[in-house]
């Protein structure tokens, strides 16, 4: 049996004051919608149907990679007027299950239990039992336990805002039986909108069995309307990240100060210290220490390596038993092999680094490729733009490079050379060389220092 899925994302989110439509906002580095879509895409034989309006073109140009059909809802006027905007391309014999795209951490296995029901030819609703249900749309149950509808908070009276069961939003059922109902429901209500809720009463009133299946944990309906709880998310999402990783036997300092946005995948025995922020995948080998207030993005680090604090790393990789930071930066397509060591204030761009290669401080080295055992002295730039075009350097094995040196690229320093400090370097240097470029030093006699008038 086929799945039709239809995320709601059309709702302004005024609550956010904010210029991103809100199904955009970052949650874990990834869009709200994003998150929900991801999960229903591993729903078997599901196509998705996404509703949006707010943010119109905003919204369908930055998730254009999602694989989702896009339904229009010009005016929001309300949940159920939501769904009847995407029922059409529904097929008559698919199961509907409605999911909202500010509900970021529903589980793949909750959403099979609605949609388990619903192929019962039953009305699936999921609810949560909530400590603060304000705001929510009330469970109302009869007598006998079962539910009899759900009342919005805006319309409930006293006894019904007791209530702490509440709707999540999130429902399944046959298509054939959803259509009639969305496409006569009415906006007799405080907020004049169509709700979808009241197709549960309706369900009721045709002796539709209605199954509440009870969330599992709060945090998997969470839903995203403010700010607040925006980042109430993130801190949950930030939860949920660790405990993963203290489960596989990382050690984190604390594990209430570390953000993944994106894979984070780690060899055996890992240490991480405070406030570390890994995006898109990272993968760490074992062994291998990060120190604090690191920021590591799509990268791979090799076996035993110790980032030190504050280091950025970007599209880069390290070898294994390698040494980097404090305060050292590789930029894209730097490629450092093994035992490299890396120190404060050294920028990598573009190049690729050979085994037991140091760089210890302050150097620029970009559009670069060095051997082995080189010798890069404190304050070497290699300078590879000249303001057209870039140029390559190239470094061969066991160089060593003299503080304060500029290589002006293109040029080659050949295996074995020294350049002495100071030298501004714009020829090749044949290997086993010693090349300087410096002024030669003068001692000027009779010299006198001024003295204050
Ligand atoms: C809704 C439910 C409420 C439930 C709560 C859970 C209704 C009438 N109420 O209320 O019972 O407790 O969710 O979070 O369904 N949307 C559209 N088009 C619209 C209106 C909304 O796409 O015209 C989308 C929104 O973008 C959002 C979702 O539907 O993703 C829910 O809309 P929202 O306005 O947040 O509903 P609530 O008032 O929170
Ligand atoms: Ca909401």
């Amino acid at each position: 049996m086929a799945l039709s899925v239809i995320i709601l994302a059309a709702g302004k989110g005024k609550r956010m004051h904010s210029d991103l439509p809100k199904v955009l906002q970052p949650l874990g580095g990834q869009p709200l919608l994003q998150h929900v879509v991801d999960t229903a895409a591993r729903l078997p034989q599901a196509s998705l149907h996404v509703v949006y309006g707010h943010g119109g073109e905003r919204v369908t140009e930055s998730l254009a990679h999602l694989d989702v059909t896009w339904v229009q809802q010009a005016e929001q006027l309300g949940t159920g007027h939501a769904v009847a905007q995407a029922l059409p391309r529904v097929p008559e014999d698919d199961v509907v299950l409605i999911l909202y795209g500010d509900v970021p951490f529903v589980g793949l296995e909750t959403l099979q239990g609605l949609v388990e029901r619903a192929s019962l030819g039953q009305l699936a609703v999921l609810t949560a039992e909530l400590d603060d249900p304000a705001g929510y749309g009330r469970v109302v149950r009869g007598t006998g336990g079962g539910i009899l509808r759900i009342v919005e908070h805006r319309d409930a009276d006293e006894d019904e805002l007791a209530i702490r069961e509440v709707n999540t939003g999130l429902m399944a059922c046959p298509a054939a039986m959803l259509r009639p109902w969305v496409d006569t429901l009415e906006n007799d209500n405080v907020q004049r909108e169509y709700y979808l809720t009241d197709v549960i009463a309706r369900a009721v009133a045709e002796d539709v069995q209605v199954a509440g299946i009870l969330a599992a944990h709060a945090d998997e309906v969470m839903g995203i309307n403010d700010r607040a709880q925006l980042a109430a998310a993130e801190a949950a999402l930030r939860r949920m990240h660790a405990g993963r990783l203290l489960g596989a036997g990382v050690t984190l300092l604390d594990p209430a100060r570390i953000d993944v946005r994106g894979d984070l995948s780690c060899g055996r025995d890992v240490i991480i210290d405070v406030n570390a922020v890994f995006e898109g995948e990272v993968r760490l080998g074992d062994r291998v220490r990060i120190g604090p207030h690191c920021v590591i993005r799509d990268a791979e680090i090799g076996d035993d390596t110790v980032i030190e604090a504050f280091t950025h790393i970007e599209s880069a990789s390290v070898g294994a038993r390698g040494h980097i930071g404090p305060y050292a930066r590789l930029r894209p397509d730097a490629r450092l092999s093994d035992e490299v060591h890396v120190g404060n204030f050294v920028e990598i761009k573009k190049s690729e680094i050979g085994d037991g290669s140091k760089a210890n401080h302050l150097a620029y080295i970009g559009d670069t490729t060095i051997g082995k055992g080189v010798n890069v002295g404190a304050g070497t730039i290699t300078c590879n733009y000249d303001g057209v075009n870039k140029h390559r350097t190239v470094i061969e094995d066991e160089v060593f490079i003299g503080s304060d040196t500029q290589l002006v690229a293109p040029v080659t320093v050949g295996a074995g050379a020294t350049i002495g400090a100071g030298s501004t370097i714009t020829q090749d240097v044949p290997a086993g060389k010693l090349a300087i470029s410096r002024a030669r030093q003068t001692l000027v006699s009779g010299w006198q220092r001024p003295t204050k008038k």
